[in-house]
Order: structure tokens, then C-alpha cells, then sequence
């Protein structure tokens, strides 16, 4: 029996962290004012609690115009569609994000071009952007990850320099700002999720923002199968389908966007006092601090472990060790998207990776991104959001489990533990 929970010692937490998603009577009186009419879906379009929500969402991101859709990977469906890629046009992605953010590309039949992220913010490198245009790429789609924005100055520097459009990719970023102007609105449109996990959440949902009306009308036709846009100003015709949400879900979006501030400062707070414990321990390193984001959003908080500063023992087993003292955290969060198991491309299903070659493009082989390779498998080491929606005392755990480990690190070499076999696998692949 080692001290460490995972060799059979006491966990240093017992009792659970703030849990998420949380709800409020504001929720309760939402979702029974829906239950009581008869508008359950989203059409008639659009559904009372969804336009409210998505005009107010829009306005607190700085952007004119907003729309609910049904999930985020959607919403950059959506989003694409409206700047107009096209099969064959190539559109720039990180290679470290979720597989959603590259999954709507291949699906309109475009081609995801992965480029490195930048090892101070685990985003798109914006200095890596302009060798991998090309005369097909039509659009840049950052995505914020984590914590931290992309460099959105750079990278609306280099669309206007070559005539491309931008999408931001807000998955992470409810409530973010950069320069003071929210995340989302900065690009040609920003696409958000509302799936469970998010920092607003309706279990599945998402949004579109935008200050261009043309965009928001061809999101608006594109998801309500077809139909004219609410102004219809611009005419658009187009195929569409039915990815409205529905108002049970939109009900419980307009509270939270209401107490985002809130959970935004004590987030701010709690996150604070915990970079604050974190000072100079061997083998952490902070994320570089980034003046650009006047809010933070902190989807995950994410900091950096390097093994060889901890007598080489691998991010798995100080994760899976972290996980055992009672904290919720994790390493292998994302993988680059394109080395990951949810990404089993058959060019055979996206004709346009052939298009004008003699061999498909193999979208699986022909990309090495180091920096992104580092933080998926070897550096990053992710928080949920609401691990810092408590106190002062719920970061200070941990910390001090952080400080256990570290302390007791030699008890992890050559461990074998479930725990340390599910850190080496992406989360896809996890036994449960
Ligand atoms: C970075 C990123 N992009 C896109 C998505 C897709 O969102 P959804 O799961 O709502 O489709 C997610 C979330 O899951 C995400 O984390």
C-alpha cells in the first residue's frame, strides 16, 4: 500500500465538485411554459424561447444576429454553408480539436487542410496559416480552445490579405472576449455548442451569431429545410434540412445565458487563486497569460505537464493518479483529429479528396503536426469548467492532490491500473 489512492492510500477528496449542467427554478418555469403550450418544436419557426435566446446570445457576443440549431457541429455546418464552400474548396483547421469541428467540412463534401496549433494556447498557429493556403482555400476556421482564443488579430490579417472567410469555432468560448469584442463575432460567423458539457447547455443544441444578414438568412434556410429566411432580403433559394432546435431545449438556454457573468467572475476568481497555488511546481507549467482575452472562457482549464521534469513518469499515470485522489481531469482529451479513431476516412465517401489527383488525398497519413502530438499525447492536462464553480476550497483540493502526487511520483513507475490503460487510450476508446 502506497500513499497514493491509485497504489491503495486514502483519496485526498471524497466529496464531488459543483456538478454539471445545474439548474435553477428560472430552468423549472421555462421548461413548464413550453410543456403547457402547444409549441414544442421549432416550427413554427422560429420557436418563441429559441429567437428570444439567440437574439439575446448574439448581443452579449457582440454580434447583430443569432440563430439556435440543433447542435454545434451543426451550427459549422451551417456556418460553411452560408459563406458558400463548395465540394472541392479547402477550408483550414486546427489538428488539435474535437472531431466535430472537421466532421461538417468532409460532410459538404470540402477538404479539411490541418494545420499545427500554437504550443502557448494549443490553438490554430496562426504563423503556420499562409503556407497551407492554396488557390482552393476558400476559409480559415479557428477553433478557441480550452481556455484561449486564437489569435484572431493574425488571423483577420492574413483572411483579408488572401480573400478568405473565417468561422470561429466558439465550442469552448460562451461569454469569451477578445479585445472586448466576443467570441464569434470577430469572424464572418461563429458556430457554438450546446451539447452537455458546454458552459451553456441544453444537452444538445447550437448557435450561429453573425453581424452579416445575408449569413444569417442562408443559416436560417439551410436549417429550416429550405424555407425563406425570416426577412428573406436576399432571396436565397437552397436545399435545406431540418436542424432547428426544439423549444424544450432553447427553455433552459435563456437562464444560463443570464447567469453566465456570474459563473464567469467566480470562474475568474477561483482560477485565479488556483494559477496562484500552482507557481513553481516541477513538472507544471502554466498556459502563457494572453492580455488579448479581456473574459475568459474557460471550457476546460488546461495546463501543461512535462514528464521529464517528474522523474519521466508518464501524463497517464499522473492523470489517472489525479482522477484516483477524487479529481475530475483528464489527458487524452483530444487527439489530432485526423491520427483519431473517429476519424476513419474513406475517400471512397468524400469524392472531392480525389478530385484532380491520381490518389486520393489520405487525410489519415499525410499530416504530422508535432506540437499538436505533444499536447495530445504527452503535455495537456484538462479540468472540467465546473471544478471552478465552487470555492476557493474546491481548488485548493486540487491543488493539493496535484502536490500528492507529485510528491509521491515514484509510487507510479511501472504501475499498471484500468485507470493508467484508459489515460493512453482517446476517450473514444475508454472502457467504461
Ligand atoms: C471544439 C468543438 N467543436 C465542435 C463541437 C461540436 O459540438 P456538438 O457536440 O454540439 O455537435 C464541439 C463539442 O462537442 C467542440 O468541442
Amino acid at each position: 500500500m502506497g500513499k497514493l489512492a491509485i497504489t491503495g492510500g486514502e483519496p485526498l477528496r471524497r466529496s464531488p465538485f459543483t456538478q454539471w449542467p445545474m439548474s435553477t427554478k428560472e430552468e423549472a418555469d421555462a421548461l413548464l411554459d413550453v410543456l403547457t403550450s402547444t409549441k414544442w418544436g421549432g416550427q413554427p419557426f422560429p420557436g418563441k424561447h429559441a429567437d428570444a435566446f439567440a437574439k439575446k446570445f448574439a448581443a452579449a457576443h457582440s454580434a447583430k444576429y443569432g440563430q439556435c440549431v440543433n447542435t454545434g457541429t451543426v451550427a459549422i455546418q451551417a456556418a460553411l454553408k452560408a459563406i458558400g464552400i463548395r465540394p472541392g474548396d479547402e477550408v483550414i483547421v486546427p489538428a488539435y480539436t474535437w472531431e466535430g469541428t472537421v466532421g461538417p467540412v468532409l460532410l459538404i463534401n470540402a477538404v479539411p487542410v490541418f494545420v499545427d496549433v500554437d504550443p502557448d494556447t494549443y490553438c490554430l498557429d496562426a504563423k503556420l496559416i499562409e503556407q497551407a493556403i492554396t488557390p482552393k482555400t476558400k476559409a480559415i476556421l479557428p477553433v478557441h480552445l480550452g481556455m484561449r482564443f486564437a489569435d484572431m488579430d493574425e488571423i483577420l490579417r492574413i483572411a483579408k490579405k488572401h480573400n478568405l472567410k473565417v468561422i470561429e469555432d466558439c465550442a469552448h468560448a460562451h461569454g469569451g472576449m477578445w479585445n472586448g469584442k466576443g467570441a464569434g463575432s470577430m469572424g464572418d460567423l461563429g458556430a457554438f455548442s450546446f451539447q452537455s458539457s458546454k458552459l451553456i447547455t441544453s444537452g444538445e443544441g447550437g448557435a450561429v451569431i453573425t453581424n452579416n444578414l445575408e449569413y444569417l438568412e442562408l443559416v436560417q434556410s439551410y436549417i429550416n429545410a429550405g424555407r425563406a429566411s425570416l426577412t428573406d432580403q436576399f432571396h436565397h433559394r437552397t436545399i435545406g434540412f431540418n436542424y432547428r432546435l426544439g423549444e424544450f431545449q432553447a427553455a433552459v438556454l435563456g437562464p444560463q445565458l443570464d447567469r453566465l457573468p456570474q459563473h464567469a467572475a467566480v470562474r475568474e476568481k477561483t482560477i485565479k487563486h488556483f494559477e496562484s497555488r500552482l507557481q513553481n511546481i516541477p513538472g507544471i507549467s502554466l498556459l502563457k497569460p494572453e492580455p488579448r482575452i479581456t473574459r475568459l472562457a474557460p471550457y476546460g482549464y488546461v495546463f501543461k505537464y512535462f514528464a521529464s521534469k517528474v522523474k519521466d513518469i508518464p501524463r497517464a499515470s499522473f492523470v489517472a493518479a489525479l482522477q484516483l485522489e477524487g479529481i475530475p481531469c483528464d489527458g487524452l482529451f483530444y487527439e489530432p483529429v485526423y491520427k483519431s479513431s473517429l476519424f476513419p476516412v474513406d475517400s471512397a465517401d468524400f469524392p472531392a479528396l480525389s478530385w484532380g489527383r491520381e490518389k486520393p488525398l489520405d487525410l489519415r497519413s499525410m499530416y504530422s503536426c508535432p506540437e499538436a502530438d505533444r499536447a495530445a499525447y504527452h503535455e495537456a492536462v484538462w479540468f472540467p469548467h465546473q471544478l471552478f464553480l465552487g470555492t476557493t476550497a474546491d481548488v485548493d483540493a486540487i491543488a493539493d492532490a496535484i502536490g500528492k502526487v507529485l510528491a509521491n511520483i515514484e509510487e507510479l513507475r511501472g504501475l499498471d491500473h484500468k485507470a493508467i490503460r484508459n489515460q493512453k487510450l482517446g476517450r473514444a476508446d475508454r472502457e467504461s
